[in-house]
């Protein structure tokens, strides 16, 4: 609509530009003919009053001309006339003549000195005249000058009409040109336009498309109607052939798994039933900015790993909406369609309270479940105060699921982590005919660790209300395992996995999730791109050097930040050829910033990089920089591309999807991997270099080692793990977790 209004607005400009310069050219003509035409009257007039007042002149009193001057008053645009004898004074006037104009004799002094006709236009008080004299004579002399003075002000009347009759005119015109255009535009172009790119959009997307109906039917538009048409019927064809090839080889294990495959793959095993996902983290975070609304993807691993299946598989996707223009992007039904950009499938928002946000998701989460399952040194915090939000929360999203699925038959509900460990049986209870799935996307601690949880019968019974229980690696499997052999009466199959409670099994087994990373490398870019990158990226942050190092996290006390950086201390206080010769750069995304713990850490984070710096800084040098902000994907794959060694060190992981981007952004091969033998992704990735966090001495020597790893090594390395990476995608991944879900029943 912007782009019509701009349009409408231009054509205007342009028609007021033209309109003007054409009034201002009739104004100019129209005024040089009333003049001559005024010029010509009244040489005619004087011309025949002279021939009265001449003979005789010296003879005549003054009383006579008098009488010759009154006959010719009150003449229409005739404001009168004076007689001056040769000495310049007035012998007769009109009583009409305004006093200043007959006191004027410079043009009747004129006509007698030149003695020829003088005349010209003059202004008395706000009033245009035009005065005309002509010499009184007898045979020899001059013998004084008759003076007309006529009325002009009609001529500037007749401009004024002039203009205001084409401004009318324009106004008039351009409301109808402009009701035009827009019209023209609007639904004769732009809709059209609309119509045809939606067409290709939806081709393109896979989604049924009325396109006929909807084309326009202009004769105008048809070569290009005609043209779009067959794109569309190509790119169906296209699609239906991929889509028959990824059926074909759903069966062969070897060929790679894509979001085709898993389309597919669904389609075979789901047999039309739908699929719910819950989380707590939304994929997509609506935000004011001003009065725009913007939108912007989560920094969590989670989204990183379920986003691809969603687009891939569609169904809906129900979690807290935490962006404070959430509310204003959903539908009735608090529904969205995303990606916003290229809608695929639902986003379903459900609304917590502050107090209810407090309690669930920064207390007994945050502050007791997170700390509780990553032995990372921070002593979890059991309030009873959460735990009553938590289970009102979950019970929130429970009657928000059960309502999505009231009329569904069968549906599939796959929930995310620590923060439903109630919702599965608080689901299961109103639908058992429904198949829940749990991914707990962080570690499961050793059963002596869990026993301090005031609620850990509560919440393991509450995830035994899944069919299938997910977790990264096996050795989570085995704690959970222990921990409810520990906590609670159940039949406990250890050959089969499978935990048996109150009639109902629930099986137990590991899904290392992984990323959308199927066939070349993931936001590939062009060398030029690349190299572009990196100069915008080093005038950036000023990085000089020869080597970079890379850290992407979540600034959160589990993932080892403070510790990487006392390794990249220790490193250059051993190899201090490398001062000035290597940056780290640590990309941080705050995160939970409103639990005590994350503040002080944050604070940490920040004092101890400017403690380091001070140490070493030469001149513009300094080793760590750090970025703390919310990156977008497409900007941290740029980092990725540019890092000699990116530092995974987490104390403790369930997997960590940032050790796989950096795997799948390097087609070029280079670039070295370290990672924590704490995180989930050590047991898959075992060509990287392995290493315990807590030992800087050891994470240093990695540092070095892969600084100066010849490139024929990085390259066998990154091939391996990009194989890896490749058969155990994030398309794989789901194909196995969902279909472990249906054969179970
Ligand atoms: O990856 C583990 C995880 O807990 C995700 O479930 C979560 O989305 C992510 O970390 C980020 O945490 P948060 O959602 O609290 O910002």
């Amino acid at each position: 609509m912007k782009q019509i209004v701009a349009a409408v607005f231009l054509i205007l400009v342009i028609i007021s530009l033209i309109v003007v310069a054409f009034t201002i050219r009739q104004v100019d003509v129209e005024q040089k003919s009333l003049k001559i035409d005024l010029q010509y009257r009244t040489t005619l007039l004087a011309e025949t009053l002279k021939e009265s007042i001449e003979p005789n002149f010296l003879s005549k009193t003054g009383t006579s001309l008098q009488k010759i001057v009154d006959k010719f008053e009150n003449k229409e645009r005739f404001a009168g006339l004076a007689i001056y004898n040769n000495k310049g004074n007035i012998i007769a006037v009109s009583s009409s003549l305004p006093k200043d104009v007959s006191k004027t004799q410079t043009i009747a002094a004129h006509a007698m000195d030149e003695d020829k006709a003088n005349g010209d236009f003059v202004k008395y008080q706000d009033k245009r005249m035009y005065l005309f004299a002509v010499p009184l004579r007898d045979k020899e002399s001059v013998l004084g000058a008759l003076m007309l003075v006529q009325n002009a002000d009609y001529i500037d009347d007749k401009l004024i009409e002039i203009w205001r009759n084409n401004l009318v005119r324009l106004f008039v015109q351009a409301l109808l040109l402009s009701i035009a255009t827009l019209i023209i535009m609007r639904w004769i172009i732009f809709q059209p336009i609309v119509n045809i790119v939606d067409s290709i959009k939806m081709t393109r997307t896979g989604r049924i498309d009325d396109t006929p109906k909807r084309f326009p039917k202009y004769l105008f538009f048809q070569p290009l109607v005609n043209e779009v048409a067959k794109i569309n019927r190509s790119l169906l064809e296209a699609r239906l052939v991929a889509s028959e090839e990824a059926r074909l080889r759903l069966e062969k294990t070897d060929s790679p798994w894509t979001a085709e495959r898993l389309k597919e793959y669904i389609k075979e095993i789901l047999k039309g039933r739908s699929i719910y996902v819950i989380s707590n983290r939304e994929p997509y975070i609506h935000t004011k900015d001003g009065n725009k609304v913007k939108y912007f993807v989560p920094a969590s691993g989670m989204v990183t790993a379920i986003e691809p299946i969603m687009e891939a598989c569609g169904g809906m996707w129900i979690a807290h909406g935490s962006g404070d223009a959430d509310k204003l992007v959903v539908d009735t039904n608090d529904r969205i369609q995303v990606p916003p950009d290229e809608p695929k499938y639902t986003l379903r928002r459900v609304w917590i309270t502050p107090e209810e946000e407090k309690g669930y998701y920064y207390g007994f989460s945050n502050e007791g479940l997170w700390p509780l399952c990553h032995i990372a040194h921070t002593r979890p915090v059991f309030r009873k105060e959460d735990w009553y939000e938590y289970e009102k929360v979950n019970g929130k999203f429970a009657k928000t699921v059960l309502g999505e699925i009231k009329n569904v038959h069968r549906p599939l509900i796959f929930i995310q982590d620590y923060h439903f460990a109630l919702l599965p049986r608080m689901i299961k209870a109103s639908r058992p005919d429904a198949d829940i799935g749990i991914f707990w996307h962080i570690p499961w601690p050793n059963p002596e660790a869990f026993s301090i949880c005031p609620w850990r019968k509560e919440i393991l019974d509450g995830i035994l209300g899944s069919d299938l229980i997910g977790f990264h690696t096996q050795y989570h499997c085995n704690n959970f395992m222990d921990t409810v052999g520990k906590e609670l009466e159940s039949l406990i199959s250890w050959e089969q996995f499978a935990i048996t409670k109150g009639g109902h099994v629930s099986y137990v087994k590991p899904f290392p999730i992984s990323i959308a990373f199927s066939n070349g490398s993931m936001y590939k870019v062009d060398e030029k791109t690349r190299k572009h990158e990196e100069t915008v990226i080093r005038k950036k942050h000023d990085i000089k050097t020869k080597y970079i190092g890379l850290g992407v996290d979540r600034l959160d006390y589990t993932k080892g930040i403070l510790e990487r950086f006392k390794a990249v201390e220790m490193f250059l206080e051993t190899y201090p050829f490398y001062k000035n010769q290597f940056t780290f750069v640590q990309i941080a995304a705050p995160s939970r910033s409103d639990i005590i713990r994350y503040q002080e850490f944050a604070k940490e984070v920040e004092e101890e990089v400017e403690r380091i710096n001070d140490k070493f800084k030469i001149k513009d040098w300094k080793p760590i920089i750090l970025l703390k902000r919310h990156h977008s994907h497409e900007e941290i794959y740029s980092y990725y591309r540019l890092a000699n060694v990116c530092l995974v060190t987490s104390l403790h992981d369930g997997m960590n999807l940032v050790a796989k981007e950096f795997v799948s952004a390097r087609d070029d091969g280079k670039g070295v991997l370290i990672v924590s033998q704490f995180a989930g992704v050590s047991r898959e990735l075992r060509d990287a270099i392995i290493v315990n966090p807590y030992n800087a001495e050891q994470v240093a020597e990695a540092i070095k080692k892969s600084l100066e790893m010849p490139q024929s090594e990085q390259k066998r390395q990154m091939k391996k793990m990009d194989q890896t990476i490749k058969s155990y995608n994030i398309y794989r991944w789901s194909a196995e977790i969902l279909k472990t879900m249906v054969s179970f029943v």
